[in-house]
């Protein structure tokens, strides 16, 4: 007897907000076909297949790269576009200065305006997914209509999509974002498709209040990818501050001791600064016994738990890794990662039915075709693979990755480090204060720009908590979310700053980087482990209980923590009294006093 293969126009779910949304989608955007994505494996078999076809997706040499494939998009769609990227919220205000915004209204309108029709000889494909772990108490989900397979396709590596993301919204647990992505490429009648479709013209558009995204024009990385940097940082850092969280563009990796103690570090680097390479990071042999594990690469949500320790997931389930550079050498893991089940975009491929890119080997292959399709020898002066090209690599396949990488609750972190490409003036590493200073640090940071995004590369800028891109809100707000998450802390996270990419006059890196990122590592593990035996709070460093040595002397920990307390409330009079004093003293007083006293307000929390 023969299964009837199912319908993938029939509804997954019985969520009448979903339906009718899809329905008045379908509506505007007027695709051939509508097909609910199940996530099985015989539906994605099926999607590569007709990529195949279509000349959208080329299979490699299932020999050597088994479940693989390589797309290359249009050379005008080849990394995210900053300047096409727009915060709509209800007030200007709200977006901040450093972010593009367009009154929502007349946005809509315009974005009614090209989504209507878009779809025409298309399949829409709705693509449930879950950013996070499924059901997780961190996790969102998200619904996509899209009428990119290739999208699908990569958003099966990148996050959970499928059934249980169905089941989960037919459950209504929570609320669904919604997000509209078309290439902007509507087929006529018998016209003939092409590899890559897009459109000159894009708009990825958000929705802060209402927690919407709109995607028009381009098909790469995270302009399509929604649920990444759209959802799960844009409009995740609006639900973040609203919920008293976090939605961080950062790795998350556990560093193990010889003594098997684990200590997790989340680090924020700009675009193409090093985060996968840092969180798939193999210690130097001199280094028996340490060991690094990979919770993520490029995005971190993260909470304070019930005993104010900051927590952090992963949203993710795959990697959106950039190739060049990526070799034995330089990131062992992430080659073993991506050597199976792995899409790669804008690489070169090599005549065997394999891939190279700038990097990977020492030697390049004698030929190969490049990123644009054309014939490439190693005299050709040209670079055989986009200086973006990407690899979507499931993490699970990643040999380091962390026994406790989908833990629903996350794990604890201990430090949070900055860091940026300078070739000069920043040192290699070096320490905040305190919580308020490292904010500071963060706030300030600076970057020289790469080819993750469109644009002049290689200029310094100001890359706040690298979410300069990413903030989806008035980043003087989000320095203020920051300050404020430490209230809820009982244990505040050590923070730092490191800069792999200092060069000395000749223009070589002075630091070798990789591997002995390690030396590193450790002495910041090492820093935030002995917490000096004390911790930080708002008012200043105090001893917890263990700090103290009660040999001879019985004593509760209860009454110890009773002596030490410390309340908002109080400590509002005892404010009031300090700016008494000062007032007396104003004309000598020097300003570090009123710094610190308004730092000392900020720290406290007064309800
Ligand atoms: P996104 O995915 O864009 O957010 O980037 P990422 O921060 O994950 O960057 P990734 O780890 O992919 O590194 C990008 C580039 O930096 C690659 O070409 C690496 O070879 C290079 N790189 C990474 N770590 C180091 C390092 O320690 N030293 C030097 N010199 N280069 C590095
Ligand atoms: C980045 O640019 O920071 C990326 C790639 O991680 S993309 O998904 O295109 O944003
Ligand atoms: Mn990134």
């Amino acid at each position: 007897m023969s299964i009837t293969p199912r319908d993938p126009a029939r509804p997954l779910s019985e969520n009448q907000h979903l339906l009718k949304w899809v329905e008045k989608m379908a509506h505007l955007t007027k695709p051939a076909a509508i097909h609910w994505v199940d996530g099985s494996e015989e539906e994605h078999a099926a999607l590569c297949q007709q990529m195949v076809d279509a000349g959208t997706l080329i299979r490699l040499n299932q020999e050597t790269w088994p479940g693989c494939y390589y797309a290359r998009s249009h050379a005008s769609d080849v990394a995210r576009v900053e300047d096409r990227t727009f915060i709509c919220s209800l007030s200007k205000d709200n977006a901040g200065p450093m972010n593009n915004w367009e009154d929502p209204f007349k946005m809509r309108k315009k974005l009614k305006a090209l989504f209507s029709g878009c779809m025409q000889g298309r399949t829409m494909y709705v693509l449930p997914f879950s950013m996070g772990p499924i059901g997780s108490p961190m996790s969102q989900i998200g619904v996509q209509l899209t009428d990119s397979p290739y999208v699908v396709v990569n958003t099966r590596i990148m996050a959970r999509i499928g059934l249980p993301v169905f089941k989960l919204i037919d459950k209504n647990v929570k609320r669904v974002v919604p997000c509209l992505h078309s290439v902007g490429a509507p087929l006529a009648p018998g016209q003939k498709d092409v590899a890559w479709p897009c459109n000159n013209e894009k708009y990825i558009v958000h929705f802060p209040e209402s927690r919407e995204i709109w995607s028009y024009g381009s098909g790469y990385g995270g302009n399509a990818l929604l649920g990444k940097k759209c959802f799960a940082l844009r409009i995740a850092s609006n639900m973040a501050r609203d919920e008293g969280w976090m939605a961080e563009h950062m790795l998350i990796l556990g560093v193990e001791n010889p003594q098997g103690e684990k200590t997790y570090v989340a680090a924020a680097f700009p675009s193409a600064c090093g985060k996968t390479n840092l969180a798939m990071l193999i210690p130097p042999e001199s280094f028996p016994g340490w060991k690094v594990w990979t919770v993520g690469d490029d995005i971190a949500w993260i909470k304070p738990d019930e005993k104010g320790k900051l927590r952090a997931i992963n949203p993710e389930a795959g990697f959106f890794g950039v190739a060049p550079g990526t070799g034995d050498h330089t990131n062992p893991n992430a080659m073993a990662t991506l050597r199976r089940n792995t899409i790669f975009t804008n690489v070169a491929l090599t005549p065997d039915g394999g891939v190279w890119w700038e990097g990977m080997t020492e030697t390049p292959p004698e030929r190969c075709i490049d990123w644009q399709g054309n014939e490439w020898t190693p005299a050709s002066g040209t670079k055989a693979a986009h200086p973006n090209a990407r690899f979507t690599a499931p993490a699970s396949q990643c040999p380091t990755i962390d026994p406790a990488w989908e833990d629903p609750n996350g794990v604890p972190l201990s430090a949070i480090v900055f860091g940026g490409r300078r070739a000069e003036t920043i040192p290699l590493v070096y320490q905040a204060f305190n919580w308020s200073s490292g904010v500071y640090i963060g706030a300030t940071m600076g970057s020289e720009t790469t080819a993750a995004a469109g644009g002049v590369q290689g200029k310094v800028r100001r890359d706040p908590m690298a979410m300069l891109p990413f903030c989806g809100y008035h980043m003087g707000d989000y320095f203020r979310h920051w300050l404020k998450m430490q209230r809820n802390l009982s244990e505040t996270p050590r923070i730092f700053h490191v800069n792999w990419f200092r060069k000395d006059a000749q223009g070589k890196f002075l630091w070798p980087g990789f591997s002995e990122n390690m030396r590193i590592l450790k002495w910041i593990v090492d820093r935030s482990r002995v917490r000096a035996l004390a911790r930080e709070t708002p008012i200043g460093w105090m001893p917890r209980y263990e700090d103290i040595d009660w040999t001879g002397l019985p004593f509760a920990k209860e009454t110890f923590e009773q002596l030490q307390s410390f309340k908002g409330s109080d400590w509002i009079s005892e404010v009031i009294g300090h700016e008494e004093l000062f007032i007396q003293l104003h004309d000598h007083l020097p300003p570090e006093m009123i710094y610190e006293r308004e730092l000392l307000i900020c720290r406290l929390r007064f309800d």
